[in-house]
């Protein structure tokens, strides 16, 4: 057998992961998989008794079977699910103690390609939208590049009213804010937010006075032809790693700042207070938010603001570093799609005597990675 399945309390796995673990039955419901017991409901002192190896697995490979005192429940383990998923040697295997090593969550920078603009000259990620339609396979991979470079660019989506609800709805459900299923980009007489004015916009996150924030936005060219009015996109995480490497008190300064991001109008009195820079509990980069027009008063003692303050302007330097930033020109017709927890988006000032009209909406990462896995198991690519 080429997997060991150790026997003993010591080299095995834990005991409670084990048992937590039976594919059995009695454990998990047949017909869905979702587990009938509660941790709770597992004997106090539990031990491994009995092991056999050679056993069939339920899926036909090889198993090992367990026989658990002292309660005498059977248990028969896939070996190649045991090699793939039993716990390792010991805390720290990121080797530097960041977890960087370790796999991640799907939404982390130890799940993503860091990119600067020159690392995607040739290769951005786009797709005619008709193909996207008929193809699953043209349809993975978009999704697949929303889910690794952090977006994707759709090309030739019908030039029509709303058509942006229809490309959120191929991965998953429309956000509906405040702003309502969709929000129309465009010179306002009375904007009640910058985006509506013809001012242009630095490299920022969408909505951070929302908790939780749109994780995925859309943007849905109908008219661009205004002189001006360039986008711009910049792979947040890979600042924030840049920033990690070149002013690490900066970056954890920035990840244990907890900082107040509001908006209100007439309607809507939002707030949320959220760090620049969000880690998961490894320390690895989950979240960014940065966006100036909302970001509300400070607070705190004296030298955690001043401390505050340079790591912001230290991170805001970086974000504007010509190199991070891939510049394009959306064309009636172009809808992106990007992941609002990582990258940032940005556009150029534009004259507001001409015409540029946008539609956005926003959408959630869950569902498009939900949809994503779905398609490589229909295509075999899982
Ligand atoms: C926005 C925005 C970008 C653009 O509406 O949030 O950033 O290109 N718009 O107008
Ligand atoms: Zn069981
Ligand atoms: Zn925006």
């Amino acid at each position: 057998m080429s997997t060991p399945m150790p026997t003993t309390a010591v080299t095995g796995p834990p005991a409670l992961w084990l048992r937590d673990n039976c594919p059995c039955g009695a454990c998990r419901d047949p017909r869905n998989g979702q587990k009938l017991f509660q941790i709770t409901d597992l004997p106090a002192h539990l031990a491994v008794g009995e092991v056999r190896g050679s056993v069939p697995a339920a899926g036909g490979g090889p198993g090992w079977e367990v026989v658990w005192e002292p309660d005498g429940h059977r248990s028969v383990y896939d070996a190649a699910w045991l090699a793939a998923h039993a716990p390792g040697g010991g805390a720290g295997a990121g080797g530097d103690g960041s977890g960087r090593g370790l796999p991640g969550d799907g939404r982390t920078e130890a799940d993503k390609e860091l990119w600067a603009a020159a690392d995607l000259r040739g290769r951005v990620p786009e797709a005619g939208w008709e193909a996207y339609e008929a193809d699953p396979r043209v349809r993975e991979e978009v999704l697949e590049s929303v889910a690794r470079l952090g977006f994707a660019l759709l090309r030739g989506v019908p030039v029509r009213d709303r058509a942006v609800l229809d490309v959120a709805r191929t991965f998953g459900f429309v956000r509906e804010t405040n702003y309502g299923e969709l929000f129309e980009v465009r010179v306002e007489a009375a904007p009640t937010n910058l985006a509506f004015t013809g001012a242009g916009i630095a490299p920022h996150t969408d909505n951070p006075y929302r908790d939780p924030v749109p994780t995925l936005q859309l943007l849905h060219c109908l008219a661009n032809a205004a002189p001006g009015g360039d986008s711009g996109l910049v792979d947040g995480f890979h600042a924030a790693a840049l920033l990690r490497a070149e002013d690490p008190h900066a970056f954890a300064v920035l990840a244990r700042t907890p900082v107040e991001f509001v908006f209100a109008d007439a309607r809507t009195e939002l707030r949320a207070e959220r760090p620049l820079i969000d880690v998961d509990p490894l320390g690895r980069v989950r979240e960014i938010r940065f966006n100036n027009r909302s970001t509300g008063t400070v607070h705190g003692p004296a030298d955690a603001v001043d401390a505050f303050y340079a790591a912001y302007r230290s991170f805001g330097e970086l974000l504007l570093r010509p190199a991070l930033r891939l510049d394009f020109r959306l064309a009636p017709g172009d809808c992106v799609v990007f992941d609002n927890t990582r990258l940032l988006h940005a556009r150029t000032a534009f004259a507001e005597s001409g015409e540029r009209h946008l539609q956005g909406t926003y959408a959630d990462l869950d569902g498009l990675l939900s949809t994503l896995a779905v398609l490589r198991r229909e295509g075999g690519t899982a």
